[in-house]
């Protein structure tokens, strides 16, 4: 898993700055993440950087990101050197992260469908649960449970679907961006059941699950039919529980 996003690297940044995907994804992300003054903030697979830098920005006090892929991480350390903001980086398997500190919120996009077993998917929330003050929150986007290869494979938004076959409790799924040249991933689609015994066992509560909303912007500047697929088979999903 380090050595995939070790390759997709840059190609990453510019499927999310320029493809239709992410958009609902930032809007359902931060409303959720709601308020952020005073917070401290742990933003597991960080990737890049791009939704750490986001949550400074969006006035959270301190902000550290962590990431399994070592080329990732140089990334976000390049773009914290170019215009600073505090942040820090650190290159960790989230499944088995020691405690840090205690932060008021963890988030994690796209963490928890990288975890090819039940075990390493409870070592994630583990991490996540260690990681947080009592009472805090942990806000996750990841594949949705339902999605169903067989009515649409995204390819519109800018991440197409190619083939799923289910093995050993969940779907292993492969994909590719559809960056130049694009670039591909494997990553699993776990039951909305696993998700919620392994939180659960992890010391969570109050698990909720978000569907991605599409914001009235883009509705009006893609307009409404082209989302249509994006809602009525949705590929991701957001959860939010409390420590
Ligand atoms: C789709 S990217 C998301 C990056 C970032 N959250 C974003 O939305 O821009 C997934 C990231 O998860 C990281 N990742 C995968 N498995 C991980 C693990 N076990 N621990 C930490 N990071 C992991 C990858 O290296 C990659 O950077």
């Amino acid at each position: 898993m380090a050595e995939q996003y070790d390759n997709v690297g840059s190609k990453y940044e510019e499927f999310k700055n320029k493809a239709p995907l992410p958009i609902p994804e930032r809007h359902t992300f931060l409303k959720l993440v709601g308020d952020l003054r005073g917070k401290s903030v742990l933003d597991l697979a960080c990737g890049a950087g791009h939704y750490t830098r986001m949550l400074k920005e969006h006035g959270a006090e301190r902000v550290e990101g962590v990431d399994i892929s070592p080329e990732m991480v140089q990334l976000a350390r390049r773009k914290e050197q170019e215009h600073r903001q505090g942040i820090k980086y650190h290159v960790f398997d989230a499944a088995k992260l020691p405690r840090l500190d205690g932060f008021d919120l963890v988030t994690a996009v796209y963490l928890l469908n990288y975890a090819s077993t039940r075990e390493e998917l409870l070592g994630m929330c583990r991490s996540a649960n260690t990681n947080l003050e009592e009472g805090g929150r942990f806000i996750a986007c990841t594949i949705d449970p339902a999605f169903d290869l067989g009515k649409s494979n995204w390819a519109k938004y800018g991440f197409e679907v190619m083939s799923e076959r289910y093995e050993d409790g969940r779907h292993i799924c492969r994909a590719r961006f559809r960056t130049e040249p694009p670039a591909e991933v494997e990553y699993f689609r776990w039951s909305a059941a696993t998700y919620e015994s392994v939180l659960a066992e992890a010391g969570f509560r109050e698990v909720a699950w978000h569907p991605f909303e599409v914001p009235a912007e883009a509705l009006a500047r893609f307009g409404e039919d082209f989302w249509r697929e994006y809602q009525e088979n949705p590929l991701l999903i957001a959860l939010s529980c409390r420590k």
